[in-house]
């Protein structure tokens, strides 16, 4: 029972991108880390720099989050060893129109809407029970700036990161008073496997391990929502404020279709 002095970091998405980069960030800090995804191979090997990297214990655990079952199963097991301290609900999808559509389907959406928002949702609801008897835990929600500048070519991936951000805004007020804190990340473009099949310009990326660096300072600084890279943050907030017309010009070059996913790796 390693995880025992600090409690668990839980971390879903942590087989890839930005929610393996938050993992080794952890690690380096010498915490104990729970790595949720599908793909156990992809999960092993972010295990192994967990561990390379000093953190105090590594738990990989693959479950598909929009199991509400298997996630809840694997919370009780978890807090049965340790309490857990952090939940950051990193897992997602990146989905929308293919080439030569005007929107996404209906299964696509209900895919970006059951993953990014809905399994995140069941997930808060999973862990913060433990958090609030214990009087402590955080919460961090990985949304994007997509929430605040919807995408034309990814709409429910849009309405997925607007959701958060009000469920993690709304959230974070209702339990500001019992030790629970929350706090919403909002990156612009990221160097991941997910950013790889987005078709189109990505202005300002940046790579994962900077993503992740923003949001454990974001975490740390209890910011309700951090926003980043600052620029096109700021533009993205803007956005919101100029015309249709003006705002239709100014993100004309940033139109984009998504490849299709491979098939999803089935959960051990
Ligand atoms: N990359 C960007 O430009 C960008 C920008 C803004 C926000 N974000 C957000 O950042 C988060 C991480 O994205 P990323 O760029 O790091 O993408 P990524 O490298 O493709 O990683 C996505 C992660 O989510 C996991 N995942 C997806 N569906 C899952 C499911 N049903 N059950 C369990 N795990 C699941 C994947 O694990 P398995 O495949 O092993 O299941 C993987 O670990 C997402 O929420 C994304 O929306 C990304």
């Amino acid at each position: 029972m390693r995880a025992s002095r600090d409690g668990w970091a839980v971390i879903t998405g942590a087989s890839s991108g930005i929610g393996a980069a938050i993992a080794r960030g952890l690690s380096r800090r010498g915490g104990a880390v729970v790595l949720i995804g599908r793909d156990g191979e992809r999960l092993a090997a972010v295990a192994d720099d967990c561990r390379s990297l000093g953190a105090l214990d590594v738990r990989s655990v693959s479950l598909d989050v929009c199991s509400v079952d298997a996630f809840a199963a694997a919370v009780r097991e978890l807090e049965a060893e340790a309490p857990i301290q952090t939940f950051v609900a990193c897992a997602g999808l990146l989905d929308g129109r293919r080439e030569g559509e005007l929107v996404e389907t209906a299964e696509v959406a209900r895919a970006v809407i059951g993953t990014n928002l809905t399994a995140a949702i069941e997930g808060v609801q999973a862990v913060t029970p433990g958090m609030l008897a214990r009087g402590e835990g955080t919460i961090v929600l990985v949304a994007s700036l997509a929430a605040f500048a919807p995408l034309a070519d990814a709409p429910a991936y849009s309405a997925s990161k607007a959701g958060l951000v009000a469920y993690g805004a709304a959230l974070r007020e209702a339990l500001a008073d019992f030790g629970v804190r929350v706090t919403v990340a909002c990156p612009g473009f990221v160097a991941t496997p997910m950013a790889a099949r987005h078709c189109g310009a990505r202005p300002g990326e940046i790579d994962a391990e900077e993503a992740a660096r923003r949001i454990l300072v974001g975490v740390a600084r209890n910011r309700a929502v951090t926003i980043f890279p600052t620029g096109i943050g700021w533009l993205a907030l803007w956005s919101r404020h100029v015309p249709a017309a003006l705002r239709r010009l100014g993100t004309k070059r940033l139109r984009f279709h998504v490849e299709a996913p491979e098939s999803p790796p089935e959960a051990s």
